[in-house]
């Protein structure tokens, strides 16, 4: 439980789109959701992790909570999904662009193909997603909030991290830039900065395709960089719906991405 009572009810009567939501931070922010008294879509390219996200959104709370089957990078597929959502659902107040991929590797290292690969999830993923449902926003009117999930990576320079970090650098300053944009129109927008968070994205995505020796150097550097890597995703959720209730704009969670953040 991460919500812990503090926004019971908090959330009650909203609609919460969380992408990447079938594991790790994304699944967590969408449970804590569900406790707030969210309805809740989980959108996830993973369609089984979805539904059970879904399911397990029900189960802790959420008087409604639906699975989609989306690539974020898709963009008729999202096209879809934006239609399909405010048709069946409703006008999203809370969208979570949580979707990601991570990649290491040197700059030289990192093929034309990683590139598309990362920018096309991390990057355009959030593109399509502030832009459809942002404009459904706008278009009611009532407000809402856009949550982006950026990285420590985005303000702290890793010769292990080029092509991930430059995508969560894109994510940031879009997200303020965004922010300025919809200020008037009571449209938050918050960029979520987490360091190293205990998910599979920093256990198997992260090291795809490198041999165990290369992982163990890698694992290491990591954690000389950014300490202990066992921050929970629940306590990255929290930092979320605190940042939607006191709309914050760019927010480091974890101690290390706090102090990278105070450096940069
Ligand atoms: P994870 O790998 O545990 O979960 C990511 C989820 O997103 C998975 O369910 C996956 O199926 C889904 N996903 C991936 N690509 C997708 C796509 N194209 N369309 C739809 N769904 C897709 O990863 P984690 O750690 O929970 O990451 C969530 C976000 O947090 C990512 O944006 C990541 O870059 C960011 N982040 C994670 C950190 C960490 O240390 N775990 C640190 C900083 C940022």
């Amino acid at each position: 439980t991460s919500a812990n009572g503090k926004y019971a009810d908090r959330f009650a009567g909203q609609l919460v789109l969380v992408t990447g939501a079938g594991n790790g931070i994304g699944r967590a922010t969408a449970f804590a959701f569900a406790e707030a008294g969210a309805r809740v879509v989980a959108v996830d390219r993973d369609a089984e992790a979805a539904a059970r996200t879904a399911e397990l959104s029900r189960l802790v709370g959420a008087p409604a909570a639906w699975a989609e089957a989306v690539d974020v990078s898709d963009a008729q597929a999202m096209e879809r999904l934006a239609a399909r959502v405010a048709a069946e659902y409703g006008v999203v107040d809370v969208l979570v662009n949580n979707a990601g991929i991570g990649l290491s590797g040197s700059f030289f290292d990192t093929t034309p193909e990683d590139w598309k690969q990362v920018l096309d999830v991390n990057l355009w993923g959030v593109i399509h997603g502030c832009r459809l449902f942002g404009r459904q926003m706008t278009e009611r009117g009532q407000g809402g909030h856009i949550v982006n999930t950026a990285s420590a990576a985005a303000f702290q320079p890793s010769r292990a991290l080029p092509a991930y970090g430059t995508s969560k650098a894109a994510v940031l300053m879009l997200s303020e830039c965004l922010r300025a944009e919809l200020a008037g129109q009571g449209i938050g927008v918050t960029a979520i900065c987490p360091g190293l968070v205990n998910t599979g994205i920093t256990s198997t995505a992260h090291f795809a395709g490198v041999d165990a020796e290369e992982e163990k150097r890698r694992r290491q550097r990591a954690a000389r960089l950014y300490g202990r890597r066992n921050y929970p995703p629940e306590k990255v959720a929290d930092a979320v719906l605190e940042a939607v209730v006191h709309n914050r704009a760019v927010v480091p969670v974890t101690p290390e991405a706090r102090g990278a953040h105070l450096m940069s």
